[in-house]
């Protein structure tokens, strides 16, 4: 069985193209030109795990002398195919020693696979090569199919496609010269806020990668960037005045405790709470809702009992939930989606019951970017007499916040959302139920007196923060804080949704490409799709060479994915110092991606 491209005619074309966007070209093209896969040799048996997307390989043996095998695969990610095309040409036609003897780690090597590709698909390529030599010692008899768990070597009709031409157009090689203003098809945006001045305070939005391509930066959701202000706080926490906090009698110990604790009244005077009693550091958002998890969720949930959660969760709001519910043996209903990607709110209406002990649920949503109505969902889970706790990760750094307005119990969120340094993020928990709950780590900080018989938790706010806490992330945060203040949340807002509304409209004529998420006056500021017959990995492969970071994957949010239908989604997430043109380079690679990865 002939190979669809040579290997010699690979190493040859990947040698001579130095562009990462042209090689992946090049791969989608050598994958336009595996041979078919037939359909029912799709089968479970058939199938490589380890791999992002859907691949299936299999082995014909031919016989001779001596006997060789042929192997064919398939997989739904063009890019992926790509890679099945160099596999074949490296190993099909030969025997089974030969195979497992062929340098495959020199050839990757050859090729700089691995500076292209990204390494979740790397991993995948990796259980293709094992898969390979699995069914190569299969036929050499070295083991049984039932130990290699991989089914028998079958004989199938390999359907040759003669080689296609590229359809694709030439790739380009370097970054367009772009235009001094980019033509967005909108009137001017009607943003509150000076961005090009704003940028200059971040030092990274400066960077431009190694071949000239300025950075993108929307991947904001995941983690915001910080500007001077924050990095030269924490420089000089560390320069000039650090030590731990409340526990010395020193000048450095003194001067650390005011800072740390005058970030604490700057996240009280963000969110309107009551007191600094109420603002606990922790970790993270995650962080917090465990400790709300250990601490109330283990002290007042039972058999019976049920927490009520959304199906647009993050894992952070889900499996703390799980793993409550398992310790104490509560059980946990869900409330579903509509078809325009908001809550249910009659059905929320409907889980509610004198057994609800908590409602748990988002602000916004981290994928489809749905703003929840909290005043009627909080008012209603109070009425059904349940505690609820808000995660508000996604909207701390967007929107004006005020849990006393929420009424909410408990908020959680991060500071490295909000401009602040990673590995801070803030607790907020309503006094009445701080009092009551029990301290969920112990240690140093936590305590008033610690006897042989036992010990008493400190006072609020320090019983929830035992050892050394986070105090230069925390000094670092309370910075962030008055930046956004400065700007103002409600033009943070603004400028946001000026960006998802161009966003949207130049998404909207993306062939194929689907919007995950409600109208972006619904909707924080982010766009989500999905584009028909393209993995969200490699679009954010071809976006990287083109430096628009975006993010791919599940995005923590694997049953709202289910939901959806989909494994993994594309996300661009915008920030108060992304710009119009950003926007619109967004789109622009979106199409380049299209055109190189789309099948036809
Ligand atoms: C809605 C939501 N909740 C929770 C988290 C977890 O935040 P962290 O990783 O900072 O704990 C995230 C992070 O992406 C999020 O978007």
């Amino acid at each position: 069985m002939p190979v669809a491209v040579p290997l010699h005619e690979i190493r040859a074309e990947f040698t001579e193209l130095d562009d990462p966007n042209d090689r992946m070209t090049y791969l989608v093209e050598i994958g336009q030109t595996l041979p078919l896969l037939d359909p029912h040799l799709k089968t479970e048996a058939s199938r490589v795990l380890g791999c992002q997307s859907m691949v299936w390989l299999v082995a014909e043996e031919r016989p001779g002398d001596p006997p060789t095998l042929d192997f064919t695969a398939d997989s739904d990610a063009p890019m992926v195919r790509g890679l099945i095309a160099i596999l074949l040409a490296a190993y099909s036609g030969r025997t089974p020693q030969e195979i497992l003897a062929f340098p495959i780690e020199e050839l990757f090597q050859t090729l700089q696979l691995k500076q292209f590709i990204t390494p979740m698909r790397s991993n995948g390529l990796y259980s293709m090569v094992q898969r390979v030599q699995t069914l190569a010692k299969l036929a050499v008899g070295q083991q049984s199919a039932e130990k290699l768990a991989v089914g028998s070597l079958s004989l199938m009709p390999f359907k040759v496609r003669p080689r296609e031409e590229s359809g694709n157009g030439h790739p380009r090689r370097s970054p367009p010269a772009l235009p001094a203003t980019i033509v967005t098809g909108q009137p001017a945006a009607a943003s509150p806020i000076d961005v090009e001045a704003i940028r200059r305070d971040f030092p990274i939005l400066a960077t431009t990668l190694d071949d000239g391509w300025p950075l993108v930066y929307l991947d904001n959701a995941a983690s915001t960037q910080r500007p001077r202000q924050v990095i030269d706080a924490v420089v000089e926490a560390y320069e000039h005045y650090y030590s731990n906090v409340h526990r010395g009698g020193h000048h450095l110990a003194a001067e650390s405790t005011v800072r740390y604790e005058a970030a604490r009244e700057a996240v009280r005077a963000l969110i309107n709470a009551r007191s600094t009693t109420e603002i606990i550091f922790t970790p993270g958002t995650t962080a917090g809702i465990n400790l709300v998890a250990r601490s109330w969720g283990d002290a007042n949930l039972k058999a019976g009992d049920e927490i009520v959660l959304t199906l647009m969760e993050h894992h952070s709001n889900i499996v703390p939930w799980q793993q409550v519910a398992e310790r104490t043996g509560c059980s946990i209903r869900w409330t579903p989606i509509t078809a325009d990607y908001q809550l249910d709110l009659d059905a929320f209406q409907k889980l509610l019951s004198p057994r609800t002990k908590l409602v748990a649920v988002t602000a916004v949503s981290n994928v489809l970017g749905t703003i929840n109505p909290l005043d009627r969902i909080i008012p209603q889970a109070h009425a059904a007499g349940a505690v609820v706790l808000v995660d508000a990760a996604q909207a701390s750094p967007h929107e004006p916040l005020d849990v006393r307005a929420w009424d909410a119990d408990f908020v959680a969120f991060s500071g490295h959302k909000m401009l602040g340094p990673s590995g801070v993020g803030v607790l907020y928990g309503r006094e009445k139920l701080l009092d009551t709950m029990p301290p969920f780590l112990g240690g140093g900080s936590m305590i008033k007196q610690v006897t042989t018989e036992g010990f008493t938790p400190a006072d609020l706010p320090y019983k929830f923060e035992a050892g050394t806490p986070v105090i230069v992330p925390a000094i670092g945060l309370g910075k962030a804080i008055g930046y956004l203040q400065q700007i103002g949340m409600q033009s943070v807002r603004a400028h946001e949704l000026v960006l998802t509304r161009l966003a949207h409209s130049l998404l909207a004529d993306i062939k194929g490409l689907k919007i995950l998420g409600p109208a972006p006056e619904l909707k924080g500021g982010m766009v989500t799709f999905a584009i028909e017959g393209i993995h969200p990995d490699d679009i954010s492969k071809v976006l990287d060479v083109q430096g628009v970071a975006v993010r791919a994957g599940h995005h923590c949010a694997m049953p709202l994915h289910k939901h959806l239908g989909l494994s993994a989604s594309t996300r661009a997430s915008f920030y108060f110092y992304n710009t119009p043109e950003e926007v619109a380079r967004l789109a622009a690679a979106l199409r380049d991606a299209v055109r190189i990865l789309g099948r036809t």
